[in-house]
């Protein structure tokens, strides 16, 4: 089984660190973790602090280390209540006998123990012991309560010990530990995402085509966009199982199925409409549409007439839809495009960051075979610092495959907000 481990939602881990000399792996437990972009919180008994300080914890974890249950002051932080609700996995390693009998017969006479009992997320026990204090058989019938009690028991490895003995009872590396923590959120991941589509429930609003902007009443100034980037994406977001609004610009393509289509002409059509989809409740803006940067600063009220051998035009300029969105407190993930002729990638990266963007996907506009107009289109994405993902480098294909791969791209960044 392999799975790209450089995506995975982001969760809650409270790593729960008992007394034994496997301790010390923990902390290279808590960087692994980390490195997966888990938060972690770490949960330490008494006899784990014999072998490691709190303060090591905290260090790594970057927040507090719980080891009192009845200590009032950790209690106004995160009780042992609110710990075990904020949960989505707790990992006990290494796991003492001590504390596996604690588990399987209920005891709730410590912070570890209490919150074991409260929580509704996954327990997942690490044992680590003495190969002899492993095979004793009240351990061994201690776990097997557990298993019956739907904890997941991960099995140690064999080896030299650190009392001298050779035998089952090591901690497996955190290395190996992080990546099975990592690897059961992806398929859980996974496994929602093939049964209900990869943006299942979102709420996109993509802005597409051109925009118009009047001279006069039979003028107007625009660009070569025909919306069949955008309308691709529109399908490609529906068919994920997305609710999808397309407010496009002035095309003479059909609405994708199941998609709502709201029409406007200029920029501050377009921004009004964007404005009101924000309102009526977006998880995803994607902004697909050419939108002219500057309009007529006083349009004619007739058409105006043939004089002189020159006309000057005054421009001012539009506001800039996606990155007003950007700014809202409420803001969703916002996706935008670059259409450049050169520095593509440079000027593309330039845009992510000046308007305040997830994610951006640019084209070369400037070869006759991809972008406006064409059927068929190549891009680079980039996400937002926070999100570490690599670059992704999309091929030459036909804008519904590329939709198909940026609705991927989408849905691997939402995994880690
Ligand atoms: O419609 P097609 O013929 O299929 O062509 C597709 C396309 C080439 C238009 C599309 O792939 C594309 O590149 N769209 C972005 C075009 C563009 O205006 O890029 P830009 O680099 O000028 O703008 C950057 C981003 O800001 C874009 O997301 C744009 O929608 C947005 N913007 C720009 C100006 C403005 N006033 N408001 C905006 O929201």
């Amino acid at each position: 089984m392999s799975f790209d481990l450089s995506v995975i939602p982001h969760k809650n881990i409270i790593l729960a660190v008992t007394g034994g000399i496997a301790a010390y792996k923990s902390a290279i437990l808590v960087r692994r973790l980390k490195d997966f972009g888990f938060d972690v919180r770490v949960v330490m008994t008494h006899g784990a602090q014999a072998f490691i300080t709190p303060l090591t914890f905290q260090a790594l974890s970057g927040n507090p280390v719980h080891t009192e249950l009845l200590d009032p002051e950790a209690e106004a932080g995160m009780g042992h209540i609110e710990l075990a609700r904020w949960a989505d996995l707790v990992l006990v390693a290494p796991a003492s006998c001590d504390t596996i009998a604690k588990f399987a017969n209920g005891l709730a006479d410590d912070l570890l123990s209490t919150l074991y009992l409260a929580t509704k997320a996954p327990v997942w026990v690490a044992p680590a012991m003495n190969q002899q204090m492993w095979a004793a058989k009240a351990t061994q019938r201690n776990l097997q309560t557990l298993v019956e009690d739907g904890v997941h028991v991960i099995m140690p490895d064999a080896g030299e010990q650190a009392c001298g003995d050779v035998g089952l009872g090591r901690m497996p590396e955190p290395e190996d530990l992080a990546r099975q923590v990592a690897a059961y959120f992806h398929k859980a991941q996974r496994a929602i995402a093939e049964k209900f589509g990869l943006l299942a429930g979102k709420r996109v609003t993509i802005t597409a085509g051109p925009t118009r902007e009047a001279i006069d009443p039979v003028r107007y100034i625009s660009n070569h966009s025909t919306g069949k980037m955008g309308f691709a994406l529109a399908a490609a977001c529906y068919a994920a199982g997305a609710k999808v609004t397309l407010v496009a610009g002035p095309v003479s393509l059909d609405t994708p199925n199941g998609v709502e289509r709201i029409n406007v002409k200029s920029a501050m059509q377009m921004l009004d409409a964007s404005m009101t989809q924000l309102e009526e409740g977006c998880d995803i803006f994607i902004a697909t549409a050419a939108v002219a940067d500057y309009r007529v600063a006083e349009v004619a009220e007739h058409k105006i007439k043939k004089a002189g051998d020159e006309l000057a035009v005054s421009l001012v300029k539009n506001p800039d839809i996606v990155a007003t969105i950007a700014q809202q407190q409420q803001r969703p993930f916002m996706v935008g495009f670059a259409a450049e002729t050169r520095n593509v990638e440079e000027y593309a990266a330039g845009k992510l960051v000046a308007k305040k963007l997830d994610m951006i996907a640019c084209n070369d506009v400037s070869r006759p075979d991809i972008g406006f107009a064409s059927d068929e289109n190549a891009m680079t994405v980039f996400f937002a610092q926070s999100y570490h993902l690599e670059k992704r480098e999309l091929e030459k294909a036909s804008k519904q495959e590329i939709s198909q791969q940026l609705v991927e791209a989408i849905h691997d960044a939402l995994l880690q907000k």
